[in-house]
Parts: structure tokens; C-alpha cells; sequence
């Protein structure tokens, strides 16, 4: 029997394209220049069935849907209590470039905010790796969970580097508290490669969909993580994934999830599906405007709340 999930997604898709409220991200011209018309969406299930409509194939850069995974990474290499004394898991409520540090420790308050997630690149791999090394456990890491090699675009990581002022003043914050042990300049190099990591929609939702299966690609089999951390990583991205609308997200969407300021989107349904989708028009919070369409209906339309 064909399935109706490809038409119910072109259709899905045909209802947001529509809507061209917000503007790409427009800090670097190779953002400010992606074409604002692509939309696509993919849904993976656990059982490794993938069914796409639209862009689904064109790479864009991953952006802090890196998060997550490298936050992943970094528990499965280090250990959760090494990790948890350097990076909080409470919801900011502010923007993701925010500093966002506890006052008296100043530990991160959560890895999906730009300063636990450079923390959390600084925690990849084992402590006696050099820079490059480690950004290799992380490109590596990353392509696990999409389930193919995967590879740095590198005119867009040097062009972020250029403008990562703010972010070399977290990681110059974070080594002032020795949350950072290492040069601040090489740690946010090394996160910004990890940002630059070109992804396609389908890539994303492979990788979404190994979070929901327990941490094993759906595709190749491989365990990527295992469980205890596949269950920190969805809870911190269903408290945080979406910075200041994490709140609106969780309560009208309900799905485990993170966005990037390339367009993207994740959403990760533990023992269901990975879904994502790609749209780089953003809203003021820097998430996907329709791809927050898109999700409010798969929610809505296939019950897909975890409450
Ligand atoms: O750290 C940054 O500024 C970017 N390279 C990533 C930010 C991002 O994707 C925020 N999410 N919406």
C-alpha cells in the first residue's frame, strides 16, 4: 500500500509556503544570502522509514542544532557528573547569545545556550586531545548520528569566526571561572567548525530520529549513545531547545526539540520519529518561522504532544 505521508507533508508544506514573515539570519552574508524560499520537511521513524516532501536534500549549515548532540557527545565521553559540575540544565529564558552564567559558580545554566554549548564543545572527546582532535570527535560524533560522513563548510565557519566577538567574550568569561580550562579562542573555534557542519533536512531528522530510538541510527544500527544520555539530552532540549519560546513550544507543541539560525528544526519523539524541517526565514526568537508552523500542525494534526 503506497503511504499518504509524502502527499500529507506537500501539502503541509504548499500551507506555510505562503507565509514570508521574518528574514534569514543576517549576522554573516553567507547566511543573509540562503535563499529564503526553501522549505522542506522529513519525517524518520524509529523503524528507519523516511518519507520527505520539498528541500529535502540541499545542505545548509547545522547552526546550535549542534547542541544538542555535541552535549551528547560530551556526557558519553566525560561522564555526566564531569559535565553537570561544568554545565546546568536549567532554562534561561533568554536569548541564546545571552551569557546566561550562574552568579557565584559561573557554570552555564544549560547546554543549549551559546555558553554551555561551547562549554560543552570544550568537554568532547578525552581531556588530553588537541583542538583538532577534538573537533574530529565531534564532526565524527555528529555523522554517527546522521548516519553518513559529514563535512565542515568552511567558508561560513570562517566568516562566523570573524564575526565571534560576543562569543570569545563568553568563552573569555566562562576561562575568567575556569569553566573553560582551555584558550578561549581555540574552544570557540572549534565550536564554530562544529556549527558549520553542513547538514540536509533528511540528515537532520536521521539524527533526531536516532535520539528517538534510544540512541541507535534507525539506518546503520549503530549505538551511537546510549539511553541515560539520550534521555538528559531530550529533556534538556524539550526545557530549552527553543531559548525565550521554550515555554510556548513546550506547551503548544510539546515535542522534544532545537532549532539553528541556518533554518532548521528539530523535533525528537522517544520510541516514534525524528522529524525536521528547513525554512531559513526566522523569528525574533532566531527560530524557523515556518518550520513553527510546521510543527505546530504535525502536532496538532497527529496528536503528537508527549502530555
Ligand atoms: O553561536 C552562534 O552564534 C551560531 N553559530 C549558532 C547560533 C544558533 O544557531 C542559534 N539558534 N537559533
Amino acid at each position: 500500500m503506497r503511504s499518504v505521508i509524502p502527499d500529507y507533508l506537500t501539502e503541509a508544506l504548499g500551507d506555510v509556503e505562503p507565509d514570508t514573515s521574518g528574514e534569514p539570519a543576517g549576522y554573516i552574508p553567507e547566511l543573509a544570502a540562503a535563499d529564503p524560499e526553501r522549505l522542506g520537511a522529513v519525517f524518520a521513524t524509529v523503524d528507519g522509514e523516511v518519507y520527505g516532501a520539498g528541500d529535502i536534500d540541499t545542505e545548509f549549515t547545522i547552526q546550535s542544532i549542534s547542541k544538542p548532540f555535541t552535549y551528547a557527545l560530551a556526557l558519553a565521553d566525560r561522564g555526566f557528573d564531569p559535565v553537570l559540575a561544568k554545565v546546568g540544565v536549567e532554562p534561561s529564558g533568554e536569548a541564546f547569545n545571552q551569557i546566561s552564567l550562574e552568579s557565584d559558580t559561573g557554570r552555564p545554566l544549560n547546554p543549549m545556550i551559546n555558553a554551555g554549548a561551547i562549554t560543552a564543545h570544550s568537554l568532547a572527546g578525552s581531556e588530553d586531545m588537541n583542538p583538532a582532535e577534538r573537533v574530529e570527535r565531534v564532526v565524527h560524533g555528529l555523522s554517527a548520528f546522521a548516519g553518513r560522513r559529514l563535512k565542515i563548510d568552511e567558508a561560513v565557519c570562517a566568516s562566523e569566526m570573524e564575526h565571534a566577538h560576543r562569543n570569545l567574550a563568553i568563552a573569555h568569561m566562562l576561562r575568567s571561572h575556569s569553566i573553560l580550562t582551555e584558550d578561549p579562542r581555540a574552544v570557540v573555534d572549534g565550536y564554530t567548525r562544529q556549527c558549520s557542519v553542513l547538514v540536509t533536512a533528511r540528515d537532520l531528522a536521521m539524527m533526531a530520529a536516532t535520539l528517538a530510538n534510544r540512541g541507535v541510527n534507525p539506518l546503520s544500527g549503530e549505538q551511537v549513545i546510549r539511553e541515560p544520555v539520550v534521555r538528559q539530552v531530550l529533556s534538556v532540549m524539550f526545557t530549552c531547545g527553543m531559548y525565550d519560546a521554550a515555554g510556548d513550544w513546550a506547551t503548544q507543541v510539546g515535542i522534544p526539540a532545537k532549532s539553528g539560525v541556518a533554518g532548521g528544526l528539530i523535533g525528537a519523539l522517544p520510541g516514534q520519529i525524528g522529524i525536521a524541517t528547513f525554512s531559513p526565514r526566522l523569528d525574533p526568537h532566531g527560530n524557523s518561522v515556518r518550520g513553527v508552523s510546521l510543527f505546530e500542525r504535525f502536532s496538532s494534526d497527529m496528536g503528537l504532544h508527549v502530555m
